[in-house]
């Protein structure tokens, strides 16, 4: 049985990760790391893992655990485009230096590394531009959060080249899907429409995101694990470029009964997410499971925290009051 370290597995993506892993792929141990920071649940785990608190920042603690695993998958990151905009400076110690921790652990202990990014890294495309990000375009990110995961990918690249490494590296557009923190947009509006609040939408609304589920992006990165090239990239997407965000909200309304509104625009705001994952559907074979434009994981999704509100109930007021105090 491999032992597969996942750095960030109480957060969103993780915990779906974890969860997977169990469900779909014994041959896996699995042990998670993370710091429980504000958008980590240590509940959200399931029985079944070993888990160790701790800061993928800490070198000592980093090397013992690499060195006791066969795999990590580094989910572990400050993901909050807002939260960048106010305070830059965790997404800078995390993502960089957490990532070049973890790099240099790998390289100690020759472990397989995948390292899990974003396509914020590609910065944004016009309304109007017929292309899409692939593996080959050039980096170009806009915010402090996308900065510091651009820096990541550009440490593994170079761990890959200079070290010679064993890792891959793939860029997913948004996930939407169960146990994502209330702060983001989709179960932000989800909870807004069952807390009797309106939705939010910035701006106009006219900003679109390539909208995948968690289960889709992570099937794909377990057969990276399986099948992916070492030191290669993997574009990951399901083809909703389509979709803006007022759309999204739309659906979600219409789903739940609910109305929206419109709030400041975020400072910088990208226009345009679009990916091409044809590399990873013919190489690797990877296909999406849920394909219908959205309506059937954003119902799945819905139905989740309206049945968890235990989950996610507590942190509302807090998450709404910070909100109002930035106008969103
Ligand atoms: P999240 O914010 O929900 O979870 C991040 C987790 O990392 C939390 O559990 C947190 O406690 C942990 N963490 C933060 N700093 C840590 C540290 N120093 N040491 C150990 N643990 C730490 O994020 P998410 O949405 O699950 O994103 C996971 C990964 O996927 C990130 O690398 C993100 O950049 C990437 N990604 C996210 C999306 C998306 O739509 N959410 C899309 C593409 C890629
Ligand atoms: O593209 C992948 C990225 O997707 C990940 O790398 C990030 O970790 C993840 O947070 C996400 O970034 P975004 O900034 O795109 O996601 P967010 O959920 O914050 O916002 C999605 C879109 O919805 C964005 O255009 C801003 C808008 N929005 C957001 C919120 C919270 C609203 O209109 N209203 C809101 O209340």
């Amino acid at each position: 049985m491999k032992t597969l370290l996942v750095t960030g597995g109480a957060g969103f993506i993780g915990t779906n990760f974890v969860r997977l892993t169990l469900d779909k792929y014994p041959q896996y141990k699995v042990v998670v790391v993370d710091k429980l920071t504000y958008a980590a649940n240590r509940d959200s785990l399931p029985e079944g893992i070993d888990f160790v608190e701790g800061d993928i920042c800490d070198a000592e603690l980093m090397d013992q655990l690499i060195r006791d695993c066969d795999i990590v998958v580094h989910f572990a990151a400050e993901s909050h485009n807002d939260n960048s905009l106010a305070n830059p400076r965790p997404f800078l110690d995390t993502n960089v230096i957490g990532t070049y921790t973890i790099l240099e652990a790998v390289r100690r202990h020759h472990k397989r590394l995948h390292h899990i990014s974003t396509d914020e890294v590609f910065g944004d495309l016009e309304l109007d531009d017929p292309n899409r990000f692939t593996e080959t375009t050039a980096y170009n990110p806009s915010s402090p959060y996308s900065s510091t995961k651009a820096a990541s990918d550009h440490l593994v690249r170079a761990w890959i080249r200079s070290f010679g490494i064993q890792a891959t590296i793939s860029n997913c557009s948004n996930n939407y899907g169960p146990y994502q923190h209330i702060e983001k947009f989709i179960p932000r509006q989800i909870t807004n429409i069952l807390s009797g609040l309106p939705a939010k939408l910035y701006g106009t609304g006219e900003q679109v995101r390539d909208w995948i589920h968690v289960d889709d992006h992570n099937t794909a990165v377990h057969l990276i694990l399986e099948k992916g090239t070492i030191g290669d990239t993997y574009i990951i997407g399901a083809d909703n470029d389509h979709i803006n965000n007022k759309q999204v909200i739309e659906m979600i309304c219409e789903m739940m009964g609910g109305t929206f509104e419109h709030v400041a625009d975020r400072p910088g705001h990208d226009m345009r997410y679009a990916m091409d994952s044809t590399k990873l559907r013919t190489k690797l074979g990877w296909k999406p499971q849920y394909t219908d434009s959205m309506r059937e994981g954003l119902a799945q999704t819905i139905a989740w925290y309206r049945d968890n509100e235990n989950w996610w109930r507590d942190q509302k007021d807090a998450i709404e009051k910070a909100y109002a105090a930035r106008g969103h």
